[in-house]
């Protein structure tokens, strides 16, 4: 029998997980990028516009955890590296797995169909036709989508009332004090106060950057360290064993935390009206120290813009010659029909956070927001694909598979408190303890169904099939 082929969108850290889990269970596939080298996020002033990265951006997933098990760090690096040596990892893991040559640069997937199954010669399963920029058409039996979800900007919906006048920028565009605007001896407004909120505020903070550095905040925020007794913090947090009890754990982090923390609010920030459990976690070293310190002024959030005064909630205005919003980003595909995949108010319902229930040769990569850390997630959810693509793993019925996704989504997210960056919380030290219990459930699904593989696998036969004329302009819909 065929091997079914598999399509890739991405070569960022999630697509380059899955092209090493295909690549060691000898799949054929095609891995698609429509930038001019790999990293995604990780490329600082990556040319496809995509990449969030600021340059003093350190990611605060600590060295352990980012780590592929096949290929370790150098020994002497630092507990939290910069972007830029992220970017070189994941180019030298490429390189280390010899997976470069697999990746087709430069190449944009504009569109990705499902086929109503086709009525030629003996093929009959419902394949992906994937459209490229340079209107070629191919066939696969898989679709892996790891195009990331940090790259597209949410501005405040609805917008603030009024109009400004001076420069308003979104976080994903901010590189540094300088770039893309000058904002040396300026009033300069951070909106938001997520982990890019206290990167850029904390960075122009500085007394020899700006004139005056404000956050608006619109709620409390619980700033975690970086570092605890020494270490960093998210080893911690990944000590937390999965079998604990969700509500057990949240019990023992909102005891801890006061003592992580210390008091918000004298730091002249509001108290929160939620507990430290129920908020994807802030981290910063360096925010809490520089509002003590008087260099960053803490307001409610943006009432009206009258030119270049702004009015907040609480009666006070400001003259501002910049905002900077970092209010987070927005989930979408753009090769996808609006009618195929629907993302409404920022979910996307997956099981396990990968599959949805209709589709058996769709698979989502990367999309989650994952504590204690987003980049590692990948290589939980790939051990779910590899036993499925081997027929070690068969799934829930699709009414099952919409129950346990319901059920999976108000245990991992159901206590986090109402916002679109919460909708697709994962604790991931829980997901990858619950996963040997789940892939042993669909191990006996496989057996007691004499299991066949449920996916197709005949697009490379079916684009053989294809006439010249039809490799350019589509076989069937
Ligand atoms: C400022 C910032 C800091 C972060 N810090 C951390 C951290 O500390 N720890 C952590 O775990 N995560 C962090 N993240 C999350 C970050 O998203 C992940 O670390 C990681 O980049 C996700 O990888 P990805 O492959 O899913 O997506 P990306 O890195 O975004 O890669 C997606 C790739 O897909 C390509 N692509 C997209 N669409 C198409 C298309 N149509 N055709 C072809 N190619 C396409 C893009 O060019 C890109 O190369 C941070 C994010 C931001 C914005
Ligand atoms: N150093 C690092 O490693 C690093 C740095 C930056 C980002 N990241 C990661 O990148 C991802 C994105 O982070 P992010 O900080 O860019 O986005 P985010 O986590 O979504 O935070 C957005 C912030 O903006 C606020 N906000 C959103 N809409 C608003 C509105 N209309 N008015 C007022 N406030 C609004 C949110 O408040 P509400 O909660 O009230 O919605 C929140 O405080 C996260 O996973 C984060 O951990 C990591």
């Amino acid at each position: 029998m065929n091997k079914p082929k598999a399509c890739i969108i991405g070569a960022g850290s999630s697509g380059i997980t899955t092209a090493r889990m295909l690549q060691k269970n000898h799949f054929d596939f095609d891995w698609y990028e429509m930038s001019d080298n790999l990293g995604g996020n990780w490329y600082y002033k990556n040319p496809n516009g995509m990449s969030s990265c600021y340059q003093s951006l350190h990611i605060d997933t600590s060295r352990d955890l980012l780590a592929f098990d096949d290929f370790p760090l150098p020994d002497d690096g630092p507990d939290y590296l910069h972007h830029r040596d992220i970017y070189e990892y994941l180019n030298q893991y490429v390189d280390h797995c010899q997976l470069r040559q697999q990746i087709q640069f430069n190449t944009e997937v504009v569109k990705a169909t499902l086929t109503n199954g086709t009525t030629k010669g003996a093929i009959k399963d419902k394949l992906w036709k994937i459209e490229l920029a340079d209107s070629t058409i191919h066939y696969y039996d898989l679709l892996f989508v790891c195009n990331g979800h940090h790259w597209s900007p949410r501005w405040p919906t609805p917008a603030f009332s009024g109009q400004f006048d001076g420069v308003e920028l979104h976080s994903h565009d901010y590189l540094t004090p300088f770039e893309p605007y000058d904002m040396r001896d300026k009033n300069v407004l951070v909106v938001g106060v997520g982990n890019s909120a206290m990167d850029i505020a904390s960075e122009l903070s500085q007394r020899s950057i700006t004139k005056k550095l404000m956050v608006s905040t619109r709620r409390g925020v619980y700033i975690f360290p970086k570092y605890v007794m020494g270490k960093p913090a998210d080893k911690f947090a990944a000590l937390s064993p999965g079998w604990l009890p969700g509500r057990v754990q949240r019990f023992f982090m909102d005891l801890a935390a006061p003592f992580l923390v210390g008091q918000m609010e004298n730091f002249g920030l509001p108290k929160p009206d939620f507990k430290p459990s129920q908020c994807h976690a802030t981290v910063s070293g360096e925010f809490l120290l520089r509002a003590g310190s008087g260099d960053i002024k803490i307001k409610p959030t943006i009432d009206t813009l009258d030119g270049q005064k702004i009015r907040f909630e609480d009666g006070s205005t400001e003259n501002v010659d910049v905002i900077i919003y970092a209010t987070g980003y927005n989930i979408k595909f753009p090769f996808f029909e609006d009618d195929f995949i629907k993302v409404e108010d920022n979910q996307l319902p997956l099981f396990k956070r990968v599959f949805v229930p209709e589709y058996n040769n769709l698979f989502f990569i990367g999309l989650a927001q994952v504590l204690p850390a987003l980049m590692p997630f990948p290589r939980a959810q790939l051990k779910l694909v590899e036993a499925y693509l081997n027929g070690k793993y068969a799934l829930p019925s699709i009414k099952n598979m919409h129950a346990i996704t319901l059920f999976d989504q108000e245990r991992y997210s159901g206590h986090f408190y109402k916002a679109a960056r919460h909708t697709m919380q994962v604790d991931g030290t829980k997901y990858a303890f619950e996963l040997k219990t789940e892939l042993k459930q669909g191990a006996m699904r496989a057996m007691e169904n004499n299991y066949e593989l449920s996916f197709p696998n005949q697009a490379a036969e079916y684009e053989q099939s294809l006439s010249d004329s039809e490799k350019i302009s589509g076989g069937v819909n």
